[in-house]
């Protein structure tokens, strides 16, 4: 089946507007487009890294520039969305065309993992899809709304195939672009993620910023066999949350970027609401957990559109164990 008449089915069944069929086959449009680009690695000419910095204080590439400007654009044709946050823009951008009223917000990362890109290596765009208030105005506010009340969320990921995983909150579905016909074809129906597969993913170098339970946790992971575990645990570290992410749905395991001392006044690294808040949403309606440790990444109330939270996400049973240890 490919993405379209999925969901014509999907918003029949789950009574949502055809609008929103319409708003993801934008997005899916977005990912096409991009995957292009990203395809064509340094001939598309865009992978040089600029001397503009964004509003998370990071060095941008052409690449981040042109991945936001394609969701704009494809966004834009649709008319049904009143405005959008990009982590490439200090404020969120507005539709001034689209129609009154119109019915959603997106929240968007175009080119999450981007370091990746001079490598050659996996990157993905991930969004998330919120209902604009009634009588909306143009305000920061209207976007912080818990990630439960996500409409949809999803994310292109940018390897060896390009790949389209979303759910609009009955499962998590993943469709590959068939690179003949242009068309996402759905690959791989309700993903199940294991309540328990013995591999983490961490960026280990900054142990010593860490937490102590977390600290503790990764070390008794680490003591295999022969410690409290009892098991032997692998790890893996992409760099890029989409192909962490996508791993986890595909096999399971646990994903960490927890709380951090270096910086004190970042929770953690990555972005509540167009990073932790639809991958939690895609981790949980595939039957995995989503915490900062402490709580429910989808019950958090967003105080800032570009607020980083710790993100602890995966198999249902290693994400209790990991709150655990952050109780006791
Ligand atoms: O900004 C997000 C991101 O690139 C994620 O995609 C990735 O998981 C993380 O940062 C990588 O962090 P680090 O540079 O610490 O490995």
């Amino acid at each position: 089946m490919n993405l379209s008449d999925f969901l014509n089915q999907s918003c029949a069944t789950l009574n949502h507007s055809s609008q929103l069929s319409e708003l993801i086959l934008s997005i899916a449009e977005a990912g096409k487009q991009i995957a292009a680009l990203v395809a064509k690695g340094k001939l598309a000419g865009v992978s040089q890294q600029l001397n503009s910095i964004n509003v998370q204080g990071e060095a941008q590439m052409q690449l981040d520039i042109s991945s936001h400007d394609i969701f704009i654009d494809c966004l834009s044709s649709t008319k049904v969305v009143f405005g959008a946050v990009s982590e490439e823009l200090a404020s969120p951008h507005y539709f001034s065309d689209h129609i009154p009223d119109a019915p959603y917000l997106v929240c968007f990362d175009p080119l999450d993992g981007s370091s990746n890109i001079a490598l050659d290596g996996v990157v993905g765009s991930i969004f998330s899809i919120l209902p604009a208030p009634p009588n909306a105005v143009r305000s920061d506010e209207i976007f912080l709304q818990q990630g439960i009340g996500q409409i949809a969320a999803g994310y292109v990921l940018y390897g060896p195939a390009t790949m389209l995983v979303i759910s609009a909150g009955a499962g998590t579905h993943a469709f590959t672009l068939d690179p003949d016909t242009k068309v996402f074809e759905l690959t791989h129906p309700d993903l199940k993620i294991p309540a328990h597969y013995p591999e983490f993913a961490i960026n280990a170098s900054r142990q010593r910023f860490w937490e102590a339970p977390m600290q503790q946790y990764i070390a008794d992971c680490l003591a295999g066999e022969e410690g409290v575990r009892q098991c032997n645990f692998n790890m893996r570290w992409m760099a890029s949350m989409v192909a962490d992410i996508h791993r986890i749905l595909m096999r399971g395991g646990v994903f960490l970027y927890p709380k951090d001392h270096q910086v004190t006044d970042r929770a953690g690294r990555l972005r509540l609401l167009y990073e932790v808040s639809p991958m939690g949403m895609l981790i949980e309606q595939a039957g995995g957990k989503a915490s900062t440790a402490r709580a429910s990444v989808l019950d958090l109330q967003p105080l800032q559109i570009h607020q980083r939270v710790p993100a602890i996400l995966g198999s249902i049973n290693e994400v209790d164990l990991i709150e655990q240890y952050h109780q006791s």
